[in-house]
Order: C-alpha cells, then sequence, then structure tokens
C-alpha cells in the first residue's frame, strides 16, 4: 500500500511512536521520568500558548478585538493547567531529585526558548536571554523577532490611540527591543477606559484579559518558586543562578505595568 492510499489511524495522525519515543531519562532512576515528561509538556503548551498569542497579535493589530478575546482566554485557562502540574511534580523529594540531578548537568528550565519568546511576545523584553541560544539557529531567529516586534501591550497601546486617546509619539514610535518604560500618559488612557467602561467596552475587555495573563504568568512563578525551594532550598540552580532568591525577583516582574498601577487611581 502506498503512503497515500493508507488509513490515517490515530497513531499516524498524532505520531504516537515518535512523540513517545522522546522521552530519554538518562539516569535510570524512577522519578527522573516525571521530571522530562513534566518539562516536555510544558513545551507543549508553550508551543500552544505562542501559537495563540500570535493571532490574538494579528487580530488587535487589524482593531479586530473580540476574536483576540477567545485567543487570549484560551492562554489563562492553559496558563491554570500548567500551574496546576506543579502540584505533580512536589510529589518528589530533595532525595528523589538528588538522584537524578547530576545528569541535567548545566541545563535548566531558565535556558527554554519558547518561555523567553512567550515574555517578549507579551512585552518583557530583554535581550540578555538572545545568547542562550546562538547554537540554535531557528530557535534564535524566532526570538530575535519577536524581541525586534511589536509586543502584544505594544499593540494594546496602539488601540487605546486608535480610538482618540491622547498617547505621545515618543511611545507610540518607541523602540520595540528595549524594555518598556511605564508611563503616566498611558496609565491616564487606561483610566479612561475604566472610568467609563460603556464606552470602552473592548478595551475594557481587552485589559482584563491582559491581567489574567500577568496575573497567571505570576501565579506559576509563584507555585515554582515555592516547589524549587521545597526540592533544592537555598541551593544554587543548574543553569547557574542563586536559585530561590533569582526566582523571587521575577516575581516582580509585570508585561502590563500600567494596568496594575491605574488600580490605585479608581
Ligand atoms: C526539580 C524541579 C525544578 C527545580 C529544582 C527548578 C529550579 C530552577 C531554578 C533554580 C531556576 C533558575 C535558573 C537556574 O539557575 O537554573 C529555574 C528556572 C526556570 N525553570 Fe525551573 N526548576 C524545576 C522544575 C521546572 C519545571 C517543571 C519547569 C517547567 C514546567 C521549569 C521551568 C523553568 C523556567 C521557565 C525557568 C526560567 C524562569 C525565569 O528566568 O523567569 N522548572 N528553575
Amino acid at each position: 500500500m502506498t503512503d497515500a492510499a493508507k488509513p490515517i489511524t490515530y497513531a499516524s495522525y498524532l505520531a504516537i511512536d515518535e512523540l513517545l519515543n522522546l522521552q530519554r531519562p538518562l539516569s535510570g532512576e524512577h522519578d527522573e521520568m516525571l521530571f522530562v515528561v513534566i518539562h516536555q509538556t510544558k513545551e507543549l503548551w508553550l508551543k500552544q500558548i505562542i501559537h495563540e498569542l500570535l493571532l490574538a497579535k494579528r487580530h488587535i493589530q487589524a482593531g479586530d478585538l473580540p476574536p483576540a478575546f477567545k485567543c487570549l482566554s484560551r492562554v489563562s485557562r492553559i496558563q491554570s493547567v500548567m500551574t496546576h502540574q506543579w502540584d505533580i511534580l512536589s510529589t518528589m523529594t530533595p532525595a528523589d531529585y538528588l538522584a537524578f540531578r547530576g545528569s541535567l548537568g548545566t541545563s535548566s528550565g531558565f535556558q527554554s526558548n519558547q518561555f523567553r519568546r512567550i515574555e517578549y511576545l507579551l512585552g518583557l523584553k530583554d535581550p540578555a536571554f538572545l545568547k542562550f541560544h546562538k547554537e540554535r539557529p531557528a530557535a534564535l531567529s524566532d526570538l530575535q523577532s519577536a524581541l525586534d516586534q511589536p509586543s502584544l501591550y505594544d499593540d494594546a497601546i496602539k488601540a487605546l490611540a486608535d480610538v482618540g486617546l491622547n498617547i505621545p509619539e515618543a511611545i507610540l514610535n518607541r523602540d520595540v527591543t528595549q524594555p518598556y518604560e511605564p508611563s503616566r500618559a498611558v496609565e491616564d488612557a487606561w483610566l479612561e477606559v475604566y472610568s467609563d467602561t460603556t464606552a470602552y467596552w473592548a478595551l475594557y475587555e481587552l485589559a482584563e484579559k491582559l491581567v489574567d495573563l500577568d496575573d497567571a504568568l505570576l501565579t506559576w512563578r509563584h507555585k515554582h518558586v515555592i516547589t524549587v525551594e521545597r526540592i533544592i532550598g537555598q541551593k544554587m540552580g543548574t543553569g547557574g543562578t542563586p536559585g530561590v532568591s533569582y526566582l523571587q525577583k521575577t516575581l516582580e516582574r509585570r508585561a502590563f505595568p500600567e494596568l496594575w498601577s491605574v488600580r490605585t487611581r479608581l
């Protein structure tokens, strides 16, 4: 039978044999399989998040906000599933982890190109992370392009300007490769949206969808720090950072800063 004549089966459509051949623990220790599976499922969910964010951005750039909301809601739900996964990993004790930690060498979630791409797509831009991907041209090129293009937050700010809210030219034409600096003018524009939700319903809904994303990312980060402390205490990370103290600092990151600060003024 030619390939074209073969029936499509569950296994062939989903490439199940290839997929289930990709879990390759190095140590022979029982718990390493869980560690591999959790990281691989995370990368699959990150792939889906990127897929949704790219479509949401296209809709927002075209001024078509409602279809973007569906994508952003889906992202929040995926984030929530990812946060729940920490409960599975926390069944792994320090002794279980130490039994195979040596096999990881210097590898770390810190080097996940998809995680950084999501940070860049949202608006958390830091070119310092590019250097970890020099040996992987396709990953580097996707990351570079997310760094070079306006983020989801840049798109949202442009949407504010498009309905006539006052956004300074310097912000609309900013160098989007640089970290975003919070601005009083952008906060004022969001204040107008929240102060007259009937007039600005779509932007108001967009704002809350964005807060959902930032909130869920912080919740995921928080559960990560707790799980890490539970498993390795204050030891250094395999990726070379001080570990828990580094991760705690990431809890200060906000992709959409004025959407948080404006709340004080409402
Ligand atoms: C035994 C379990 C784990 C430990 C002890 C651990 C520890 C760490 C540490 C110490 C860091 C800081 C970088 C470094 O020095 O390595 C880090 C970063 C990171 N880890 Fe984990 N991790 C664990 C599991 C996971 C899992 C299961 C995921 C994903 C599902 C994950 C995703 C990440 C990501 C994305 C970063 C980068 C965070 C950032 O820079 O904002 N980690 N991890």
